[in-house]
């Protein structure tokens, strides 16, 4: 969406506190031992404390409140009383709500206890990413410009970026113009940033894939190499200069 009244900007600022809060006391909470339907719960609650309705479970009749996935699960996977989260696991939370008519979408990838698995410069490098990509944003911008900018940063620390997962616009829907916002240089996309517009930016950055495939459940995306994906997620309003980001209470 484009700001445009005082009202708005309040309105998409009050649901990215209650995106944010609530993806950052549930990455607090998350323990090995724990299932991912436990700790959706615990999100839910949460969000129901702002007054929020979890997005994906009203528009897209998503199986649960927040999408948690788990090692190779690499987004939307299904909170479940049967996935237990182990120590040493890479766990990505994404959480996005509507709140009043607004919406906020954040989301980010941690590892529980011990980096057994030795992904914790996979995840160092999609919050850096993202924290470096932000401030590239700027009304006029080529959104492939950023694309490149953040395909470049992936490939000087030695990973790759999935091509088939993107940021998007998001306001008054969870999914909006701009409809495709890749972490890769896409000649065939040849929008600009829009002073004022609402995007939630986010990072897919890989081990060794460049695609996701979706699992047999119809939500879960998964990688096929066992290779493993880092995301990070911010909503922020472009402006002339740096962004405004709705989101940072989530602590990324
Ligand atoms: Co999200
Ligand atoms: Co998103």
């Amino acid at each position: 969406m484009l700001i445009r009244t005082k009202a708005e900007l309040k309105g998409i600022a009050e649901a990215g506190k209650a995106v944010a809060v609530t993806l950052r006391k549930m990455r607090e909470f998350t323990k090995a031992g724990m299932s991912t339907k436990e700790l959706d719960d615990y999100g839910s609650e949460i969000l129901k404390s702002f007054g929020a309705t979890s997005a994906p479970t009203k528009d897209y009749k998503f199986p649960g409140c927040t999408c948690i996935s788990i090692n190779h699960e690499v987004c939307h996977g299904i909170p479940k009383e049967t996935t237990i989260i182990k120590d040493g696991d890479l766990v990505n939370i994404d959480v996005s709500a509507e709140l009043n008519g607004f919406y906020g979408d954040n989301g980010g990838s941690f590892i529980v206890g011990e980096d057994s698995q030795g992904l914790q410069p996979l995840v160092t490098a999609s919050q850096e990413i993202l924290n470096l990509a932000i401030p590239q944003i700027k009304s006029g911008g080529k959104i492939s410009d950023l694309g490149a900018f953040i395909e470049n940063e992936a490939k000087k620390r030695g990973f790759t970026v999935i091509r088939n997962l993107c940021g998007h616009g998001v306001g008054k829907s969870l999914h909006e113009e701009p409809s495709e916002i890749p972490c890769f240089k896409d000649r065939n996309n040849k929008l600009k940033f829009r002073k004022n517009t609402v995007i939630a930016l986010e990072t897919f950055i890989s081990t060794k894939a460049k695609k996701v495939e979706l699992l047999e459940d119809k939500w879960t995306f998964v990688t096929k190499d066992n290779s493993f994906v880092a995301q990070h997620e911010h909503t922020l309003i472009v402006t002339d200069g740096k962004p405004v980001i709705l989101t940072k209470e989530n602590g990324i």
